[in-house]
């Protein structure tokens, strides 16, 4: 079974994504990890990551065993993950890793922008989770916070504004919810009944 999520930042789609993934004991492929690494090699190289050659030469060399989890969770990162994101080149690059981890005959769940879209149009069940602004940036806080970076919640959701501008109008794989795609909006619910309400709508849709 291949679980396709899709939504904006800090909507709880990766939460999700795990939970499911591990109800269903399948792997699972956290897909903006892999734009945070190639933006982090960019930033790493003192490169700018709207510059075409710089962001495809570090798509190209991705190792995903090397990613630090810990160094792409800040929001730097995230930006510049939206910029080489936009870069279609790049897109071609990361697909081949995606489509690959998703043609694993075990089944997977992949979280991302342009999952149900682009990556895994047929995948059996589609999800799209979303929530409101304020509460993302709430959440985004909180994270950083954890990690000791300081940012006021104004200039945080800014930030997280202009990135899901850029993640929706961006020419090439936009993000917006496929038309077979399930609305999941976690703005009012705690992990483990965002985790519940999307094993409810898969086991909805495997026996239907
Ligand atoms: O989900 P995230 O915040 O870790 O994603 C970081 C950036 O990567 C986001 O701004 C858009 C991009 N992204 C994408 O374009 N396509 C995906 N499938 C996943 C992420």
């Amino acid at each position: 079974m291949i679980i396709a999520i899709d939504g904006p930042t800090a909507s709880g789609k990766g939460t999700v994504a795990a939970g499911v993934a591990k109800h269903y004991g399948l792997k699972r492929l956290d897909t903006g990890a892999l734009y945070r690494a190639v933006g982090l090699a960019v930033l790493d190289a003192g490169g700018d990551p709207a510059e075409e050659a710089a962001a495809i030469e570090a798509a190209e060399a991705l190792d995903l065993a090397a990613i630090d989890e810990h160094r792409i969770r800040s929001s730097a990162v995230g930006l510049a993950a939206s910029k080489v994101a936009s870069i279609s080149a790049v897109r071609a690059v990361l697909r081949r890793a995606q489509r690959a981890f998703a043609a694993d005959p075990a089944g997977a769940v992949l979280d991302g922008r342009d999952i149900a879209t682009v990556i895994c149009p047929d995948a059996d069940v589609k999800l799209f989770v979303t929530a409101s602004l304020e509460e993302r940036t709430r959440r985004r806080l909180a994270e950083l916070q954890k990690q000791g970076e300081a940012i006021s919640f104004e200039d945080l959701k800014a930030q997280i504004a202009e990135r899901d501008e850029r993640d929706m109008k961006r020419a090439d794989s936009p993000l917006y919810q496929a038309s077979d795609a399930h609305l999941l909006d976690t703005t009012a619910l705690s992990i483990d009944a965002a985790v519940a309400a999307a094993v409810a709508i898969i086991e909805r849709m495997r026996t239907a």
